[in-house]
């Protein structure tokens, strides 16, 4: 509080110094640190005073109270706007015209209306601050535009009246924080004292209208874990119970209210969605195994804080997306993240479930798609683990094909009968998704009739990219075979919304194909991409017999030649990912819904590498994608019109699992970034704080130990963050490339300078210093020329040539036990044997989507390497080094330091 107090003050006396009318405060982005979040901080400045003392003395004439509370406002609703409470005082704010002051009656206080400065929004309630603009008006002509969007930026207006500033901003969360529930709850009072939650305690439950079996289940369930967690027992009682649920239809769909009193917890809600948020938020104020039903040791505190928690969601759809097709995840590990999800007030679980790489449901009309299309020939497979070392945790491994089949895996279908019913005991609804009509590669690969190239059957895809091997859309038989699988799968999916994907469809078989261009031609059109607007339409009916509503992803509305007008009518969902934002503001003009799960700034694809520490695994991404850029990112730009806000209705975090086979790896990546995305998805964005989310975060890991999750740390503070060793590469020092069969490092192709050209055997490469720091060229001790890459007009790289001096360097500083290799442009290079997919390097996977800045050569640690597996014993009998000059036996994966000087792989 001193801290606002300071920082207003010294505006408005800086301001007065430059004589000027107003205040002009200018806009401001307070930092975290400024802020406390929680209830309206109000302070104004008036044209004839300084405003701050007024609001503490309300005579204009005493020195300001600076004091805690003393000039923070909460605004209250009442009749025709709103009124502002002193907190110190705890008298309103009060008078007339010019003339200010307190009174003790709210019902003689100043109203203030709540004046709408944007046109666009209209009757924007007084208490639902967040996401608008607002004028607080005095009656006069002069207005405060607040912007209370997250940024708590403050402008001015001028005229007549009294009023130059008003500053309004959330305060109190740290409150909140206190309680340690994530996400925060959406208003928090807490009191002095504890209730204390006696043995044997009871709990009742008044009828609810509907959902009985599972009020019933919730409450037999907490319970549980209650009595298992702390050994002491409770029961369902009519009669004198310690925590009373019972239904209130006024509160909201999800919503709940949670009294803890010192005569017993009431717990109100509408639906038995609410009773659950209701008990999960009041066993996370209990010890954390609670939470988990894990038995305690006993000594648990069951002193719970008095507390009134009124909560509800900020959207209806906060969801969780989990691609099983790159790799597949067990039935027991999708119900580890549904548990995650139900504990962090989640609901929607998207399970990816098809892609170009694997087929993963069963579809007994198709028994090929889970043999033919449920298996691969070749697997990229992180072979890496974590270490644990003074609490700091990195890794160490390699990601490297494995050079064998993977598959069959899939669900059967009544595994996934049982996740749909496991996740509806926690509130969860599972939205599947076939991706069509592109990444239907796996599918093709079983039905080759339905692709345009029957003749030459496509394989399931070992790489990630986007294949032009499509779904042959203008074939009848091969739309019906789509719909045959949605068909079995409605059955199956009782959430009344189905994902058809839409994603990554290139057009090019159509354009060749005679049955596309003869559709095209019967639609009237002539952009082949109007055919997959077109199938999106039938898919869409198709579903709608079934009452089913369709999501889709972006690409619907804004993949070139896509027919809006044909999505207008479609009522599908999308799913924005990219370019997230313009998407969405573009479906929403369209009236359509809209999810946001951002992939570019401030990530919501929460696979992406978020760190670029040393001892960070593998993966997509340049390390940017941060726990706090996922935290802080806005869904919800400020501008938004009401009537595009409406459409907004929740936002995802989705992993893809190109880069991550094992299960630590997966939780590892999506943990916290997940409870991020949970608290964007629940929480208001006004209460929205790093600061004190990093805090209760903090906390949390208790649960999450307790419940066996692997999570990143190194947001954590005081997390000490491992130094890269220094490597013993130094000038002049030789590096060798050995000709390994199919996957050497061919952008070191000296001699066909071509990035699909192999590079010969053995080529020796000198390091030569740049003159900077840590970073050499690379120089053919053969040939004496230099390593260099040139780019098409796509800025893909087409070409490594061998020329004099160019940019690319080594740069030993960036990853320790990893020699790095590395550009000074962010221009990126795939090492791979799928060249076209920058993402996925097999020897540099380090960059993004635009490839990357620096690259790797694998596995210079000799714990990785002792545990791989050998693979020819090709370098058995020599003795070889790693980078950090120790020894290594048996080298078989990775690139390493040979005799000292020489790296082979
Ligand atoms: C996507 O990332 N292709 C939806």
């Amino acid at each position: 509080m001193r801290t606002t107090f300071l920082f207003l003050l010294s505006l408005v006396v800086s301001t007065m110094a430059n004589g000027e009318t107003f205040y002009n405060l200018g806009s401001k982005h307070l930092t975290a640190s400024e802020i406390n979040k929680g209830d309206i901080h109000v302070a104004l400045a008036s044209e004839n005073v300084v405003a701050s003392r007024f609001l503490s003395d309300g005579s204009n004439t005493t020195s300001f109270d600076s004091s805690s509370g003393a000039n923070t406002f909460l605004v209250e609703k009442v009749s025709g706007g709103v009124v502002l409470k002193n907190l110190k005082s705890e008298e309103y704010f009060g008078g007339s015209g010019s003339t200010f002051g307190r009174t003790k009656s709210k019902s003689s206080a100043k109203v203030f209306t709540v004046k709408d400065i944007t046109s666009a929004v209209e009757n924007v309630a007084s208490n639902s601050l967040e996401g608008h603009y607002f004028s607080f008006s005095s009656g006069g002509t002069r207005y405060l535009n607040i912007n209370t969007n997250g940024y708590n930026s403050v402008q001015y207006a001028t005229g007549n009246g009294c009023w130059s500033v008003f500053f309004v901003y959330p305060v109190t969360v740290e409150d909140r924080a206190e309680l340690n529930i994530i996400p925060a709850p959406k208003k928090v009072s807490v009191t002095d004292g504890a209730y204390n939650l006696p043995d044997g305690f009871k709990v009742s439950v008044s009828e609810f209208s509907s959902d009985n079996d599972i009020v019933l289940y919730d409450v037999q369930n907490f319970i549980h874990k209650v009595n298992t967690a702390t050994g002491k027992k409770g029961i369902a009682s009519a009669d004198g119970a310690d925590i009373r649920l019972s239904q209130d239809v006024s509160l909201a769909e999800e919503g709940y209210v949670l009294d803890i009193a010192k005569d017993g917890i009431t717990l109100s809600a509408l639906t038995a969605t609410g009773l659950f948020y209701g008990l999960q938020t009041l066993m996370k104020l209990m010890p954390a195994n609670v939470i988990l039903g894990k038995a305690g040791n006993g000594t648990e505190n069951y002193a719970l804080p008095l507390a009134k928690i009124e909560d509800e969601p900020r959207f209806p759809y906060r969801g969780f997306m989990l691609d099983v097709s790159r790799h597949f995840f067990s039935v027991e590990q999708v119900k580890k993240m549904i548990d995650l999800m139900a504990i962090y007030k989640m609901n929607v679980f998207h399970w990816h479930l098809t892609d170009d790489q694997g087929w993963r449901a069963e579809i007994k009309k198709y028994p090929s798609l889970t043999t033919t299309g449920a298996t691969r020939s070749n697997s990229w497979n992180t072979d890496i683990h974590q270490v644990i070392e003074n609490g700091n945790v990195y890794w160490t491994g390699v990601g490297a094909y494995t050079g064998k089949p993977y598959g069959p895996y899939f669900y059967t279908q009544e595994e996934m009968r049982d996740v749909v019913a496991y996740a509806k005991q926690r509130h969860v609804d599972v939205l599947p998704e076939i991706d069509m009509p592109g990444h239907f590669v796996a599918a093709l690969a079983a039905y080759p009739q339905y692709s345009c190239t029957p003749n030459n059957p496509p394989t399931v895809w070992t790489n990630g990219g986007i294949s032009n091997n499509v779904l042959n859309v203008g074939n009848d038989n091969a739309v019906q075979f789509a719909k045959n699988i949605l068909s079995e799968l409605c059955d199956i999916f009782p959430y009344p919304y189905f994902h058809i994907g839409g994603d990554e469809c290139p057009t090019s078989q159509w354009e060749s194909n005679d049955a596309c261009k003869a559709k095209l031609a019967r639609l009237g059109k002539t952009n082949f991409r109007a055919l997959q607007s077109d199938f999106i339409r039938e898919i869409g009916e198709f579903l709608k017999g079934k009452g089913k509503k369709m999501f889709c992803w972006n690409e619907s509305v804004t993949a070139e030649g896509a027919d809006l007008d044909i999505m207008k009518e479609s009522d599908a969902t999308i799913m924005c990912w990219y370019p997230c934002q313009s998407s969405a503001t573009k479906a929403t003009s369209l009236g359509l819904d809209v999810i946001i799960t951002e992939f570019s700034s401030g990530c919501y694809y929460i696979n992406r590498k978020q760190s670029t520490d040393y001892g960070e695994p593998d993966a997509a991404g340049s390390g940017n994608d941060s726990v706090e850029a996922t935290y802080d990112y806005v869904p919800v730009p400020k501008n938004v019109s009401a009537e595009a806000l409406k459409h907004y209705k929740g936002v995802q975090g989705t992993f893809w699992a190109e880069h991550v086979s094992s299960n630590e790896y997966l939780e590892y990546l999506a943990i916290p970034r997940f409870m991020c995305l949970a608290e964007t998805g629940w929480s208001p964005q006004s209460l929205k704080s790093w600061s004190s989310f990093r805090k209760r975060m903090t906390e949390e890991t208790k649960l999450l130990d307790l419940g066996g999750y692997v999570y990143a740390r190194h947001w954590m503070e005081g997390y000490v963050h491992r130094q890269a060793p220094v490597l013993p590469i130094r000038d002049g020092a030789t590096v060798t490339f050995t000709n390994m069969s199919g996957d050497r490092p061919r952008c070191l192709a000296e001699e066909s300078g071509n990035i699909n050209g192999q590079g010969s055997a053995n080529t020796e490469w000198v390091l030569e210093s740049t003159g900077r720091d840590g970073q050499y060229y690379i120089k053919s001790s053969t040939t004496g020329k230099y390593i260099y890459a040139s780019k098409n007009e796509a800025g893909t790289i087409v070409m490594l040539s061998k020329i004099n001096k160019t940019p690319w360097m080594f740069d030993t500083k960036t990853i320790a036990g990893f020699l790095a290799i590395c550009h000074t442009s962010t221009d990126g290079l795939a090492i791979n044997n799928n060249v076209s997919n920058k993402t996925h390097a097999h020897l540099a996977a380090h960059g993004g989507s635009n490839g990357s800045s620096f690259w790797t050569i694998q596995e210079a640690e000799v714990t990785g390497v002792k545990t791989a597996e050998v693979q020819s014993g090709r370098h058995s009998s020599e003795m070889a080094y790693n980078l950090l000059g120790q020894v290594v036996e048996s080298p078989d994966r990775g690139i390493f330091i040979m005799n000292g000087k020489k790296i082979l792989r």
